[in-house]
């Protein structure tokens, strides 16, 4: 079996100012320890005006999390209004950034090519891409789950190096069980990620399949968080509401 590390990451969406995102990063430092750190890769995506702030509070206290940013655009710099670049991004210490969350697909017309460049933009920046996948409910109940999540990963992927893809994370998350309090079933979801891997192995090769992190996200809570990290092609996840609460995600970290 390769060894890749889990990887737990928390998507605060649009919730908390930089107040409470300094609060939370704190309260969390105090919930988990160094066993914790040494077991997981534990990463915080707060909303753009609160980086600095959580940035300044891990750095300066010492805080084994990496940072995280929700989106960015692909350019460097230009006339893009109320965009981000991973330029910027990258001068904050931010580690990962999440390319193609559904919400960004589904609510602001990201297509996947978009989030290509977007991967490719963040690659390019020494960062970490975290390609979202994943089906709707009808997809779902027409049984093309497959196909669907195989065509997002293979157009997210396209013209990525292959050592590049092995670097990379993969979060495979059913848009019908994020936010919903439904979540794929420990089995569906692994047959799905092995799939992802599957399509990984195709257009990137045996090692960056073995290597690249594919997460699972969609209600991961507490209570659900260890019999999905049991399978064997799940390595991590894209925590939402659970992530909003220092206990909460603290309990998720240590789900082992
Ligand atoms: P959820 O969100 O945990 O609230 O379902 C997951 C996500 O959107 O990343």
């Amino acid at each position: 079996m390769p060894d890749r590390r889990p990887l737990i990451a928390g998507n605060w969406k649009m919730h908390h100012d930089h107040f409470a995102a300094i609060q939370l990063t704190q309260k969390l430092s105090y919930l988990l320890d160094r066993d914790d750190y040494d077991a997981v890769d534990v990463v915080l995506c707060p909303p753009f005006t609160d980086l600095r702030s959580v940035q300044t509070t891990l750095e300066s206290d010492r805080i084994p999390m990496a940072l995280g940013a929700q989106n960015c655009h692909w350019e460097d710099q230009g006339a893009f209004t109320g965009e981000v670049s991973p330029a910027m991004l990258a001068k904050l210490n931010v580690r990962y950034v999440i390319a193609g969350h559904s919400e960004r697909r589904q609510l602001f017309g990201e297509t996947d090519d978009v989030v290509n460049r977007k991967v490719r933009a963040v690659l390019a920046h020494g960062m970490t891409p975290i390609l979202c996948v994943g089906e709707t409910l009808e997809e779902k109940e027409a049984g093309a789950t497959a196909a669907r999540v195989d065509g997002q990963v293979r157009a997210g992927l396209a013209g990525v190096a292959r050592d590049s893809v092995a670097g990379m994370v993969i979060a495979y998350e059913p848009i019908w069980a994020i936010g919903t309090g439904r979540n794929a079933t420990p089995d569906d979801a692994q047959a799905t990620i092995a799939a992802v891997r599957a399509t990984v192995r195709e257009v990137a090769g045996d090692a960056a399949a073995s290597a690249v992190r594919i997460q699972y996200g969609g209600s991961v809570k507490p209570g659900n968080i260890a019999s999905l990290m049991e399978q064997p092609d799940i390595d991590g996840a894209l925590v939402g509401g659970a992530s909003l609460d220092a206990d909460e995600f603290a309990r998720i970290v240590r789900y082992r």
